[in-house]
């Protein structure tokens, strides 16, 4: 049968076509937004630090070991140096009650919490509050925790009926997070996914009858098999109930998926920490690979947001009393990586060289510098790593780590640190307070496992500018052209222990091979464009956008091209820049081989910046483009 349909006027076209070209506009990923799009809600200026009960306790906590902690940090001045949250880790919960669903504390280890016939946390976070400290809490995105999922035994575990043991959000998030944050006065929730992970239909727990099935999208070991769209969803519904439930924003949202579903490149969209890594335990081995998971990702952690290469574990095991040396990195390094600083042992019984470590105040300042600049890799070697952030008063703090088994004669130079060569650089050292001066270099002897963490005071070698590369925790890679999530290879691969050396070892896992790299192509090398080589700028892929939050610089410029490192030699990239979503500059499409081409915007009174690579064909992937010299200046010249 013929259908006919009468043709619309003219005009009434227009508003269907101009709907389908912002339709298309807002589909666009590398469409100039004029916004910083990583998160910002909650209240994470710089990283989070206090205490947690994992490390120490496990499940196996109470009420006498959380507050006994809490006393040691507001007694020992650790609370007064910015030690505020004190986070109950797994093991909290005795049941979910029925028929309405609301959660139920073990009572037996907080006795405090028996109030007229049920429970709650609200005495204990009074309590908290009072000493001046902040409260935090653990759930995850299942229906069912890790604890549920890995324990052996089951006397820290939830019993009950199959719904009873269901203590995870999943189907109750808005419940859950009124409860914690409404009635109970917590300001922080660390949100697990092993609910999302260990609970498919053929998994011994599911079999064993006491928990519901629930498809796995998480797969730690495989990003193919992760579900990341579903997962996301996930963290966009917590978003929203925490914003309807704790609407002064007083909250901090901690991302727990281990690294997995590709969360080291798009955690910064949804939480204030995002676990880069499975879980640190305190062997040298496995502090390698959780620094690995977050130290080449130093784009990807800003004000708000951060990396989280998982707690401390200062106070036991490689990181104990009778290993100060391997306690003093773990700690330098984690200050450097802007991680949290989350205390992980009995602090009742913490050895007081151990809390000289934890409260040594100018490496605390490195860690909760306003600027927020995570540590850029200045020297990149397997055994051998020099760390370089720059802090808000112009200063940089440098951390020098050996990794490896013998001592290391280091040459650090002016360049390592973007300093004048031909002026004197004073160094302080943080740990002994002594101060050095060099020009142009010095040899520093280094032992084995040890971190040299200094501040750096010179002349900055970018007279009246500053590098993007130089200030990371302002450049957010909203789209890092990454297409196909791959496997960084870069990652140290510790032998984890839990399982013994059966099985096939510790393959490479994370995702994030690829992404954005300040001084570096997205795949490690050192940046090139047509022969010359680059020490500074931003390396990304092709189809990429980049955000630069402008703080009253008047130019930006840089020098663009596809870089030397690229196998495809035939597709045209184009450059832009846009200030406040107007275009500001833009290159002649640029090949592999092609000389940089020098691009420069009048950014003055511009307060969000945009650098964006595009394939002109629109097709070809994972091209490594650079940004060479990319940087900012005061002057417009
Ligand atoms: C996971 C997390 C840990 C801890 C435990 C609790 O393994 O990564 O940090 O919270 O769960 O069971």
């Amino acid at each position: 049968m013929q259908t006919t349909f009468r043709r619309p006027p003219r005009l009434a076209l227009i508003p269907l076509l101009l709907a389908a070209v912002s339709l298309h506009a807002a589909a666009d990923p590398l469409a100039p937004t004029a916004r910083w799009s990583a998160y910002t809600a909650g209240r994470a200026a710089t990283p989070p630090m206090g205490w947690s009960s994992w490390n120490a306790f496990g499940t196996d906590i109470d009420e006498a070991k959380i507050l006994g902690s809490a006393q040691r940090i507001a007694d020992s001045g650790l609370a007064a140096r910015g030690y505020r949250y004190i986070n109950i880790d797994d093991g909290w919960a005795a049941r979910r009650q029925m028929p309405d669903g609301r959660l139920v504390i073990r009572a037996e280890r907080f006795p405090s919490s028996v109030q007229g016939g049920g429970t709650s946390f609200r005495p204990l976070t009074d309590k908290l509050h009072a000493m001046g400290l902040k409260a935090g809490i653990y759930s995850d995105l299942g229906r069912n925790t890790c604890s549920q999922a890995y324990s052996g035994v089951d006397t820290d575990l939830p019993k009950g009926s199959v719904l009873e043991r269901e203590i995870g959000l999943y189907g109750h998030i808005d419940q859950d997070i009124n409860l914690f944050f409404g009635d109970w006065g917590f300001d922080f929730i660390k949100v697990d996914g092993c609910g999302l992970r260990a609970y498919g239909a053929n998994s011994a727990k599911v079999r064993s009858g006491q928990y519901r099935a629930l498809t796995p999208v998480l797969d730690l070991e495989s990003v193919s098999r992760s579900d990341i769209p579903a997962v996301q969803a996930e963290f966009t519904q917590i978003n929203a109930a925490l914003k309807r439930n704790k609407p002064d924003g007083d909250f901090l949202l901690s991302l727990c998926i281990w690294g997995a579903a590709d969360v080291r490149a798009w955690g910064k969209n949804y939480g204030n920490l995002s676990r880069t890594s499975d879980d640190i335990t305190p062997s040298w081995s496995r502090l390698l690979s959780n620094f690995d998971s977050a130290a080449r990702r130093e784009l990807y952690g800003h004000p708000g947001g951060w990396n989280d290469p998982d707690m401390l574990y200062i106070g036991k095991g490689d990181f104990d009393a009778d290993h100060l040396v391997e306690a003093k990195s773990h700690f330098a390094l984690w200050a450097m990586l802007n991680a949290p600083l989350m205390l992980g042992a009995d602090l009742r019984t913490m050895p007081q060289p151990l809390m000289d470590i934890v409260g040594n105040a100018d490496i605390i300042a490195v860690n909760q510098d306003p600027a927020g600049n995570q540590a850029v890799l200045a020297y990149d070697a397997d055994d051998l790593e020099i760390l370089v952030k720059p802090l808000a008063s112009g200063q940089k703090a440098v951390a020098i780590f050996n990794r490896g088994l013998a001592p290391i004669d280091v040459d650090l130079t002016a360049e390592h640190l973007k300093l004048r060569g031909d002026a004197p650089v004073t160094l302080t050292d943080l740990w002994t307070k002594a101060d050095s001066t060099f020009t142009k270099e010095t040899k520093l002897r280094v032992m084995p496992r040890e971190t040299r963490i200094f501040r750096a005071n010179g002349e900055r070698a970018l007279a009246q500018g500053v590098y993007l590369s130089e200030q990371p925790g302002s450049v957010n890679p909203a789209v890092d052209g990454v297409v196909r999530p791959q496997i960084d290879p870069t990652i140290f691969r510790s032998s984890f222990g839990w399982t013994g050396t059966k099985g096939p070892g510790e393959r490479p896992m994370y995702a994030g091979w690829g992404g954005a790299r300040a001084d570096s192509t997205p795949y490690g090398q050192v940046m090139q464009i047509a022969g010359t080589p680059y020490a500074a700028g931003i390396g990304i892929l092709v189809n990429s956008r980049l955000e630069v939050r402008n703080q009253g610089y008047r130019r930006l410029s840089a020098q663009v091209g596809v870089d030397d490192s690229a196998q495809d030699r035939k597709h045209d990239v184009i450059f832009m820049i846009y200030g406040d979503g107007k275009l500001l500059a833009k290159s002649k499409p640029l090949r592999w081989g092609q000389t940089a081409q020098a691009l420069s915007a009048d950014v003055a009174g511009v307060r969000m910046v945009e650098l964006v690579a595009r394939s002109a064909a629109g097709t070809n992937e994972h091209l490594p483009v650079s940004w060479g010299n990319a940087a900012l200046f005061s002057s417009e010249r």
